[in-house]
C-alpha cells in the first residue's frame, strides 16, 4: 500500500482495518515472570541475529550489536549487495563467522527466514517494510524487532498482535529513546513512587530534519514519501514511547482517545525552491500538509499526553520532555527535577498564606520550589544496566540509547525475561499515525485509540525485569 492509498484509506475509513539451553531455562524458571498473556522468551544462550536493511541506521545498529556478548550475527540482508558485503566484513572483523548474505531483491529476506539460522530479526528498512517483515518473521517462528516509527496502519498493528499471541514470538519496537540514562531513571523514580502519580506529559520531537525527506537529486526519500500530504503525527514513537512507559500504558492504564491539529508553514516548497530550483514540482505545486503537528492523548485513567512533531521549520534541535506529576516535575532540557519532600527545602511551612490579622505572608518553602539536577538521583535510581554498562553505552548514538536498547534486548533473550517493549506497545505507539491523521483532517475530532491488549491493561503489572 503506498502513501496515497493509505491517505485515501484513512479518509474513507475503509478496509478493516532454537536451540534451547537448559541451564538458562532453569534459571529463567526460577525467576518470577511478569503476568502477561504473551510468554517470556525461551532463554537462548547465544542469540542468532539476522539484520535486514543495513543503510544508515541499520549499519549503525549493526556496529552496536557487534559489541554485545552472547549473540552473533548470522544473516545480513539488504537490496544493495555492497551493503551486505560491508556488513559481512564488519561481522568478520568483530571475530565472528561470516554470516550468510541476502541481496536478491526485495523479498529475499524470506530466504533468510527459511534458512532457519536466526532467533531474532532486526528490521531496519524503510517504513512500508516494517509490517510485512515482522509478519513474515513471526509466521516463520522467529522473534522480531522493528525500527521506529513502527508500522503504518491499525490493521497491521492488529495482525502483529494476533500473530504474536498465536505464535508466542515477540514483536518489539526498537525505540531507542526509551533507553537513555535519564529516561530510565525517570521511569524508576515513578515506579518507586517519588513523583506520585504522573498526570501530564508534554513531549516534543523538535528538530529541523527536512533533509531526511529528500534525496540529493530532489526526489523524495522513503521518509519524504511516507509523510507527504500528512496532517497528523508521522513519527510518534520517540516521544510517545517513553511517555507511555511513564504513564503505565498497557500496564494499569491505556490510551483512550486523541485529538490532533496540524499547521502548515509550506516548508517543502521553501526547501525545494531553495535547493532544487524553481522547476522542482514542489516549487510550483507544493504538497498540502502539516509542518507542525500537535496531538493530545487522553488515557483511560484521566491522564494526558501532548505530543508535538516539529521537524521541518528552521530551528535548532531542542527535543522536549516535561513530566508533571502529583509530587513533582521533570524537564529534560536542563536535565532537572523537583520532587516534593526530596528536593532541598523545608516543606513544613506553606509559602504565601496571608495572616488575616497582621497581613503578613508566611515564608515557608511549600510553593517556592527549586529545581535540582536529575543527576542527584543517578546513584540511587539509575537502571542497573546503566551502572554496569554506562561507559559502553555512552559511546553509542542517541544518548547511549542505541547500545542500551540492544543490550537489554539480547540480555532479556539470554535470560528468558519478558521484553521491555512488546507487541501491544508497538501497536499503541504505531497507531498514533493513522488516528492522528484522521483527527487532524476532520477538524480535530476525537478519535478512539485501539486497545490492543483487549482489556488486559487493567491487570498487567509494571515490568519487574525493567529494574533487574
Ligand atoms: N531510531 C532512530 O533513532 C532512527 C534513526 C534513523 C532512522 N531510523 C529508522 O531506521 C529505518 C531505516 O532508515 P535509514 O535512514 O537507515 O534508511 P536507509 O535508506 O539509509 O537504509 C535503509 C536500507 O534498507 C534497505 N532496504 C530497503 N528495502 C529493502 C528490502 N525489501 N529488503 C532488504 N533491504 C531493503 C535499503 O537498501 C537501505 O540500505 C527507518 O525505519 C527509520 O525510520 C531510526
Amino acid at each position: 500500500m503506498n502513501r496515497n492509498d493509505f491517505i485515501k484509506r484513512t479518509l474513507l475509513g475503509a478496509a478493516g482495518a532454537a536451540a534451547l539451553n537448559q541451564p538458562f531455562r532453569a534459571f529463567a524458571a526460577s525467576r518470577k515472570p511478569a503476568a502477561d498473556e504473551l510468554g517470556n522468551f525461551e532463554p537462548i544462550e547465544n542469540v542468532r541475529i539476522g539484520v535486514i536493511g543495513v543503510g544508515n541506521r541499520g549499519g549503525s545498529l549493526l556496529k552496536q550489536v557487534l559489541r554485545l556478548e552472547n549473540c552473533q550475527v548470522t544473516g545480513v540482508c539488504d537490496l544493495i549487495e555492497a551493503r551486505v558485503e560491508r556488513g559481512q566484513r564488519w561481522v568478520i572483523e568483530a571475530g565472528q563467522d561470516k554470516p550468510k548474505g541476502y541481496s536478491r531483491g526485495e523479498h529475499d529476506y524470506r530466504r533468510m527466514y527459511e534458512d532457519g539460522n536466526c532467533d531474532l530479526i532486526l528490521v531496519m528498512t524503510p517504513w512500508e517494510w516494517h509490517g510485512p517483515m515482522c509478519i513474515d518473521s513471526m509466521k516463520a517462528g522467529i522473534h522480531c524487532a522493528t525500527e521506529v516509527p513502527g508500522v503504518q496502519t491499525i490493521d497491521e498493528c492488529w495482525e502483529l498482535v494476533e500473530l504474536s499471541e498465536k505464535t508466542g514470538k515477540h514483536c518489539m519496537l526498537l525505540e531507542n529513546y526509551c533507553y537513555t540514562r535519564e529516561i530510565m531513571t525517570v521511569y524508576n523514580l515513578i515506579q518507586k513512587g517519588l513523583f506520585g502519580d504522573p498526570l501530564h506529559i508534554y513531549a516534543g520531537y523538535q528538530k529541523e530534519a527536512l533533509y531526511y525527506n529528500f534525496n540529493a537529486d530532489g526526489s523524495l526519500s522513503f521518509a519524504g514519501e511516507g509523510v507527504i500530504d500528512h496532517w497528523g503525527n508521522v513519527y510518534a514513537s520517540h516521544f510517545a514511547g517513553p511517555s507511555a512507559q511513564w504513564l503505565g500504558i498497557n500496564r494499569g492504564d491505556a490510551f483512550d482517545y486523541l485529538v490532533s491539529m496540524g499547521v502548515s508553514g509550506k516548508s517543502y516548497q521553501v526547501y525545494a525552491e531553495r535547493f532544487f530550483g524553481d522547476d522542482h514540482p514542489f516549487a510550483k505545486n507544493p504538497p498540502k500538509m502539516a509542518d507542525v503537528s500537535n496531538t493530545m492523548i487522553a488515557t483511560k485513567n484521566g491522564k494526558s499526553l501532548s505530543l508535538i512533531h516539529d521537524t521541518r521549520l528552521p530551528r535548532p534541535t531542542r527535543h522536549y520532555f516535561r513530566l508533571q506529576a502529583t509530587n513533582g516535575i521533570y524537564e529534560n532540557i536542563e536535565e532537572r527535577v523537583h520532587i516534593g519532600d526530596h528536593s532541598p527545602g523545608d516543606w513544613s511551612v506553606p509559602r504565601g498564606l496571608v495572616d488575616q490579622k497582621t497581613g503578613e505572608r508566611s515564608k515557608g518553602d511549600y510553593s517556592r520550589r527549586e529545581w535540582e539536577p536529575i543527576s542527584n538521583y543517578y546513584e540511587e535510581y539509575q537502571h542497573i544496566d546503566w551502572k554496569e554498562k554506562g561507559d559502553m553505552a555512552a559511546t553509542s548514538g542517541h544518548g547511549g540509547g542505541d547500545f542500551m536498547m540492544l543490550y537489554r534486548l539480547v540480555k532479556s533473550m539470554n535470560r528468558g525475561d519478558y521484553p521491555d517493549i512488546d507487541v501491544y506497545d508497538l501497536g499503541s505507539w504505531s497507531c498514533i499515525l493513522e488516528t492522528s491523521e484522521d483527527s487532524a483532517r476532520n477538524r480535530s475530532k476525537a478519535v478512539d485509540l485501539p486497545d490492543f491488549t483487549r482489556g488486559k491493561w487493567k491487570d498487567r503489572k509494571p515490568l519487574a525485569t525493567y529494574f533487574a
